[in-house]
């Protein structure tokens, strides 16, 4: 089939490319013309495993384009997958998506299916089918809510494999036909009215953020017990009602989805006169596991005034050269504010908004004579820390406060035996081998 594209950020990229490589021919339009040159001249604008690779092998099936009225003259299906960035009051900015509706209605001379996948509050789509319908007879709207469950860094595989696929629609003729495409899939389909669609959406991902506030609201208490916060997630995660994912502890979740969407849930709920308490309270887990891991290095550390302290990592997680909402933004600040010298290493980030912060190409470069090293994101990279040409950049005796409990307590404590250092974690026993701790500043 002929299916087209309005917005290329990664949910819309990684849609096209794996329809096309399923065999469809798919017309792509983004308002951001550079996205469109530098992918019409072979380049690829985000990083993505495995997107490159993907995308080549389907060159042929993928037509980029300035010029949304050929998209809309071409296809009787297009996927909307613009952004919905938080606005100033915390709602789901729709403009994007509103606009790309508005010019395909405008626009269109036949019939179409208009497929909404970018996240959106219950009743969205529903309103806008109502209102491109009002605008002329002459032709038919038929709106699907589909929304997508794509982890950052491993949308490709996602969308390849997912767990499911949400068909959201008050019309059964736009499902079926959505239907016979995701048949490609092996995937159960569920399909449901669209503010269903849209609400399961904000749910699922709140499921997801809450889950991690809760191993992280425990393992605040795990670090003054004492107690191992991993075995704790292991135990709790192999009872299958729960289940192991989402429960690694750290310094908080980020990235582009999670914070915005429990906040526009939150909204959305308020306009409804619904609270949700537990959504408001992940938000707050959250923010407050960040400062206590800041705490924890100042505690140690008491003035941190000029001390060279190197972040590894500053993505929101590994994988991905992504920083909307990023742990490593509140945490560059606050050292900052102290007055430490802030240097930060991450293998995909070249630009950091946060000024002050010293950013160096290379894991080894970054440090060399530090202070104190703080894991912010676990690149494997970072695996290495502990091998002794590494131990021997770093000042003497090593002090490493690891913000996504990346090392085992036991490997910690061998290498601890063999070379002093301090090493914290979060929700689990401090490992050092320097007895008074304060001969690190003396
Ligand atoms: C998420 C959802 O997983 C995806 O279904 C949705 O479509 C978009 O939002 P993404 O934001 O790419 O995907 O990242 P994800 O891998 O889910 O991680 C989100 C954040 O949670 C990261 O900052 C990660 O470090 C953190 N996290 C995740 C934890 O702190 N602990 C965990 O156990 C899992």
């Amino acid at each position: 089939m002929k299916l087209g594209i309005f917005g290329v950020g990664y949910v819309g990229l990684v849609t096209a490319v794996c329809l096309a490589d399923k065999g469809h021919s798919i017309f792509i339009h983004d308002t951001a013309k550079e996205k469109i040159a530098t992918l019409q001249s072979g380049g690829v604008p985000i990083f993505e495993e495995g997107l490159e690779q993907i995308l080549h092998q389907n060159r042929n099936r993928l037509s980029f384009t300035h010029d949304a009225r050929k998209v809309i003259s071409e296809c009787e299906i297009i996927f909307i997958c613009t952004g919905t960035p938080q606005d100033e009051k915390g709602n789901a900015d729709l403009s994007q998506v509103e606009s790309a509706v508005n010019e395909i209605t405008s626009h269109s001379l036949s019939d179409k299916i208009i497929v909404i996948k970018s996240t959106v509050p219950p009743g969205t789509t529903e309103q806008m089918e109502q209102l491109a319908n009002k605008q002329t007879s002459a032709t038919n709207f038929l709106f699907v809510h589909n929304p997508e469950f794509l982890r950052q860094g491993k949308a490709v595989y996602d969308f390849m494999n997912p767990s499911r696929i949400i068909l959201g629609a008050s019309d059964k003729k736009a499902q079926e036909i959505l239907k016979n495409i995701y048949s490609a899939w092996d995937a159960p389909i569920l399909q449901t009215d669209s503010k269903s669609a849209e609400l399961l959406k904000y749910a699922a991902n709140s499921f997801l953020a809450m889950k991690i506030s809760y191993i992280n609201m425990i393992s605040q208490l795990s670090d003054s017990l004492g107690t191992n916060i991993d075995d704790i997630a292991s135990g709790i995660g192999l009872d299958p009602r729960i289940g192991s994912d989402f429960l690694k502890t750290g310094i908080g979740f980020g990235g582009s989805c999670f914070p915005k969407d429990l906040k526009a849930l939150e909204n959305a709920a308020a306009d409804n006169g619904v609270e949700l308490p537990f959504i408001g309270q992940t938000l707050d887990i959250n923010e407050k596991q960040g400062d206590f891991f800041f705490e924890k290095i100042k505690a140690y550390g008491e003035d941190l005034k000029n001390k060279k302290i190197t972040m590894l990592g500053l993505s929101f997680k590994p994988k991905t050269d992504d920083i909307r909402s990023a742990p490593s933004i509140v945490l560059s600040e606050k050292l900052l504010n102290e007055g430490a010298r802030v240097t930060a290493f991450d293998p995909l980030v070249r630009d950091f908004p946060i000024e002050g912060v010293h950013m160096v190409h290379s894991f080894e470069s970054a440090i060399i004579d530090t202070d104190i090293t703080v894991i912010v994101t676990e690149w494997d990279d970072f695996n290495q820390l502990f091998r002794a040409e590494n131990m021997k950049r770093m000042k003497q005796p090593p002090v490493i406060f690891d913000g996504r409990n990346m090392f085992t307590l036991e490997e910690v404590r061998r290498i601890a035996d063999q070379h002093p250092l301090h090493y914290e974690s979060i929700g689990r026993p401090k490992v050092s081998s320097l007895g008074v701790k304060k001969q690190i500043f003396v």
